[in-house]
């Protein structure tokens, strides 16, 4: 199907979406008023609006809390009216928000519908079954009707007493997923916003653990590692030259000799070698340390072993599927982000360790404000584990969804996106024209276009494949995102999004496959 078609809207009725006078969002051509920037007031308002000194009624809640949730099943039920990702250039929908706050209240109808015209079309729907680039993160619906209790709890996790249900339900969801994904009660825990913290505070443990001048401590972690260790090193105070990248095999694999050959040079150079972080499923193209050989030289040189499997450590749920991470349970720390594929909405990073107490002299830093005095039984505080005070109670959502699909229907979930990115990976395999750029050992497929017979170097390769995402998003049908591999420009197509079927995946091949054969004609 030539790509012309699929532009024109006669293949892809959504893209007319894309490309008619609705474009983005000047509100005069959408036939509503802005919001609100007059100081006269509005009608349609509550009473609590128009004098009240509390918050909105009860009852106006309700009523509009049921407004919201129909705007919410609906979205949820015609996501695929939109294109994955919206028809916008950077700085266009700003101005079509008031530059100041409205002085005025507005009616809450008034500010529903908006939300309609202005916020969903403006959004990168990752809700939406094409969407299969980065990692996907789904909010599923039990884990939005977490999110929703949750906001209206308004837990602060920070202290047992400021919510004893937060602090112990954590506890027990902790125990549960920690369970779930294999490794042994040795490994405590607790839920963190992104695996970016979640490392942070892993490494700060290997910072403490390790003690004494900053200066000179290394980590390591291979070349493919996510760029949130290197934040990490440079947060603590390592400097990001404290990161020692190490070579990877031709499946991106970090080599442990490698490893420790690089961690005996910098002793000799008196440096400190702190911490390992191994990787179980890499952001670019999912590879998997070997986790066992790593554990082997951290526990010769009393390294703290930390490992990343934020994307993949889901997939550790289903008993048949761990190989790829033996040696793990030997880890002081392990990330695992529900919120990427366990379909847990923003955010929820599980971070477990065997070493719950130096992640406590890392950070306890009680001020007499938040000692708990009327307390015989030692208490919780999470916040002691954590840089940050204040934490949101995002045990509500995970207990909830694990109680919804049970950790059968989540497996069965996973082995499904399993399925799917090998039979895209067979399609790419079967076709000489395109050629698969790294192992799929989980639901990951990197790729390229490279045209048989066609002498194209690899600046041309990658100006092409470019030009091929960039055609294939347009259409807004489906979403990818690309990476370098050994320098090369590479197509990502990542299944992990609960709504996508093999529909979706079949179409973005279709449409990929279309967009090579117009940009190579
Ligand atoms: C392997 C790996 N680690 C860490 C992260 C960072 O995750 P977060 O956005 O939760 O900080 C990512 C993000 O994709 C990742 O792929």
């Amino acid at each position: 199907m030539p790509l012309r078609s699929i532009l024109s809207g006669t293949e892809a009725p959504r893209q007319t979406l894309r490309r008619g006078a609705s474009r983005c969002l000047a509100p005069e051509r959408r036939g509503y008023t802005p919001g609100v920037t007059t100081t006269d007031r509005p009608t349609g308002l509550d009473a609590a609006q128009s004098d009240g000194l509390l918050d909105m009624d009860p009852e106006a809640f309700r009523a509009a809390a049921h407004d919201v949730v129909d705007l919410m099943a609906d979205y949820l039920a015609s996501v695929e009216r939109f294109a994955v990702f919206p028809n916008v250039e950077p700085g266009e929908i700003a101005p079509a928000f008031p530059r100041t706050a409205p002085e005025m209240p507005e009616p809450i109808g008034a500010i529903l519908d908006d939300y309609r015209r202005l916020v969903e079309p403006n959004a990168t729907h990752w809700q939406h079954p094409g969407f299969l680039a980065y990692f996907g993160t789904t909010a599923s619906g039990p884990g939005i009707l977490g999110e929703m209790l949750t906001a209206a709890l308004g837990q602060n996790a920070m202290l047992w007493r400021t919510s004893p249900i937060a602090t112990e339900l954590e506890g027990v969801v902790v125990g549960w997923l920690r369970e779930a994904v294999g490794l042994p009660p040795a490994f405590d825990g607790l839920i963190t916003d992104t695996a970016s913290m979640s490392s942070l505070i892993a490494l700060a443990g290997a910072r403490e653990a390790a003690g004494g001048d900053v200066g000179a401590m290394r980590v390591y972690a291979s070349e493919e590692a996510h760029s949130s260790i290197e934040k990490a090193c440079m947060t603590l105070g390592l400097g990001r030259d404290a990161l020692v990248r190490i070579e990877t095999n031709d499946r991106f694999e970090l080599q442990a000799d490698a490893l420790a050959a690089a961690i005996s040079n910098d002793r000799a150079d008196g440096r400190r070698p702190i911490a390992v972080v191994a990787t179980v499923g890499t952001t670019s193209s999912t590879s998997v340390d070997p986790v066992a050989a790593i554990a082997d030289v951290a526990e010769r040189e009393g390294l703290w072993l930390h490992v990343d499997a934020a994307y993949a450590g889901a997939v550790a749920i289903a008993p048949e599927l761990r190989e790829p991470f033996r040696g793990w349970e030997r880890a002081d720390s392990v990330v695992i982000n529900p919120h990427k594929w366990l379909f847990t909405p923003l955010d929820a990073s599980l971070l477990l360790t065997r070493r719950m107490e130096t992640l406590r002299a890392a950070f306890s830093l009680v001020p007499e404000y938040l000692r708990t005095l009327d307390r015989e039984t030692p208490v919780r505080d999470y916040n002691e584990y954590t840089p940050v005070l204040g934490r949101r109670f995002r045990a509500l959502k995970l207990w909830i969804q694990l109680r919804w699909f049970g950790l059968e229907g989540l497996r069965r979930r996973i082995r499904h996106h399993l399925e799917l990115a090998a039979s895209f990976a067979a399609w790419v395999d079967a076709d000489p024209d395109w050629e698969r750029l790294a192992p799929v050992p989980f639901s990951t497929v990197c790729f390229r276009f490279r045209p048989v017979g066609a002498a194209a170097d690899d600046e041309a390769l990658d100006t092409m494949n470019a030009a091929i995402i960039d055609a294939v998003n347009r259409t807004g049908e489906v979403f990818l995102s690309h990476t370098r591999l050994r320098g090369g420009f590479t197509i990502r197509l990542a299944v992990g999004n609960l709504r996508t079927e093999e529909r979706h995946v079949a179409r973005a091949w279709e449409l990929m496959r279309a967009a090579a054969a117009e940009i190579n004609e």
